[in-house]
């Protein structure tokens, strides 16, 4: 059975000092309790400091962004080599915030994800819809493209990718989708994807946007929702930490 990941995306938010107190705590919390996969996705500046205070836990280290070129002249870009080198298991790519305020394209996108499975770093690809799409009924025609242009470059690597399902609505606006709009995407992601591969048991789909510890259990109930991707509650160890456990109860 395929374990649940819960991944943090501490955006950029963290000190030196809060990144100490909150990873102790995260890393005392999951203890040797490996049945739930566990990351924080941190700012690269304190890339190597989390890697030093996870060092014997069962605590993963995640980017947040990654170059689609593998080094040259791309003044303030971060290679998947440089990443492999700093212990880094996981990558965000192509988060709605990367897309909206960086112009981040599809195949952009794509191309990071590729980067990063040749330094064998897993990368988790966000798709979602804004309010206007869902508004305008293309929720299905957008997070389709979105993960078509990944598949598309990635041809039967496309296993190896996690998937986090975030609309842009949900994000850091309180407002969680509910268990069943979400379920409905995560189901037609992995139709997509299931139809790209030869290992749809791999297949993995987060779900993210508001996730916290009062709603964490019922999405996670969900037969499609894999794991989340928390933004604002990972900054927060009881609050994460909640989440671990609701992710340890669901069903798989
Ligand atoms: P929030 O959990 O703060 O809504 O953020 C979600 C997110 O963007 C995670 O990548």
């Amino acid at each position: 059975m395929k374990k649940k990941l819960i991944a943090g995306n501490w955006k950029m938010n963290g000190s030196a000092a809060a990144n100490d107190a909150l990873v102790r705590a995260v890393i005392a919390g999951i203890a040797d309790d490996s049945s739930c996969a566990v990351a924080v996705c941190v700012p690269a500046p304190y890339l190597a400091q989390v890697q030093m205070l996870r060092a014997g836990s069962a605590l993963e280290v995640g980017a947040q962004d990654v170059s689609a070129h593998d080094k040259g002249a791309f003044t303030g870009e971060v290679s998947a080599a440089m990443l492999k080198e700093f212990g880094v298991r996981y990558v965000l790519v192509g988060h709605s915030e990367r897309r909206q305020f960086h112009g981040e394209t599809d195949v952009l996108v794509a191309d990071k994800a590729k980067a990063a499975l040749a330094q064998g770093i897993t990368p988790i690809v966000c798709v979602g819809e804004t309010l206007a799409d869902r508004e305008a009924g293309k929720t299905e025609e957008v997070v389709k493209r979105q993960m078509a242009a990944v598949i598309h470059t990635n041809g039967h690597c496309i296993s190896e990718i996690v998937v986090a399902y975030e609309p842009v609505w949900a994000i850091g606006t309180g407002k969680t989708a509910t268990p069943e709009q979400a379920q409905q995407v995560h189901a037609l992601l992995r139709a997509q994807l299931t139809a790209a591969t030869a290992h749809p048991d791999r297949i993995s789909i987060l779900y993210g946007g508001s996730m916290n510890a009062a709603n964490a259990a019922s999405l996670l109930a969900q037969p499609d929702i894999d794991g989340g991707l928390i933004g604002g509650a990972s900054l927060k160890a009881p609050d994460f930490l909640q989440i671990i456990a609701a992710a340890r109860a669901a069903r798989v």
